[in-house]
């Protein structure tokens, strides 16, 4: 397995992942115990930073580790200022962008960020969706984006129900109708969410028949810089309790 989503690296700015390298040592060992081969390191970018790509690869280099292979990458927030840097840090050096947008809502002109992100040759991908507001209200708002190239990584944790049910039943929901990509742990620490790729694959099995290629092939073929041509995502038909209770 591969992840794709972590916040690994030590004691970084901006960035709220573990404090020491001891720390990360030790995510990086429960990873690898759950049978991780590779580890995208993902800190937070919430606003320009000088020289970030130089702390990442320092902060790799520092932990002197060869339990994983760790490759460079950041969380991108979706914010004008962050976005309109040239040379972002992509996943692993292919074109791929991570890219979080603020909790509660997605900004008005999402695919206007998206598209302006395209045609600057980054491919896009979605991280958790499934705890974003606007997705969690209508998951079909998510096609559009889809439909134009986005991807969409969903975060083991929501699978499994740590960030409450609205988020585990959007997820679900996400799984079920061909709109997830990648499942990624998106971990911080060594408790706060623990460590459950391996569990939380197993759950969205319920959901997908491809729940293992999200955290297999599909990061595999990014990795290598190659394109993934995601299948049509199926509309997603409101009913019963859920229907009436979002109403
Ligand atoms: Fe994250």
């Amino acid at each position: 397995m591969i992840d794709i989503h972590t916040h690994v690296l030590p004691a970084l700015r901006e960035d709220d992942g573990p404090d020491s390298i001891e720390k990360s040592l030790q995510m990086i060992k429960m990873a690898a115990n759950e049978g991780v081969t590779g580890i995208v390191a993902t800190p937070h970018m919430l606003k320009p930073l000088p020289d970030r790509k130089a702390e990442i690869l320092m902060a790799i280099e520092s932990l002197g580790q060869d339990l994983v292979t760790l490759y460079p990458g950041t969380e991108v927030f979706a914010d004008d200022h962050v976005i309109e840097q040239d040379n972002l840090i992509t996943l692993g050096n292919s074109n791929y962008l991570l890219i979080e947008f603020p909790r509660a809502q997605l900004p008005q002109h999402t695919a206007d960020i998206f598209f302006d992100l395209q045609t600057r040759d980054y491919q896009c991908i979605f991280a958790h969706p499934e705890r974003n507001g606007s997705i969690v209200e209508d998951p079909n708002r998510l096609i559009p984006f889809i439909q134009a190239g986005v991807l969409c990584q969903i975060n083991a944790g929501s699978i499994l129900g740590r960030y409450g049910k609205e988020s585990q039943k959007t997820a679900q929901i996400i799984l079920e109708h061909g709109m997830a990509h990648f499942i990624a742990s998106d971990m911080h620490s060594t408790q706060r969410r623990y460590y459950s790729l391996k569990e939380a694959v197993a759950e969205a099995s319920k959901y997908t028949k491809n729940a293992q290629e999200l955290v297999t092939t599909n990061p595999e073929i990014i990795l290598r810089g190659d394109f993934i041509e995601p299948e049509e995502p199926k509309p997603y038909k409101k009913r019963g309790f859920w229907f009436f209770r979002r109403k």
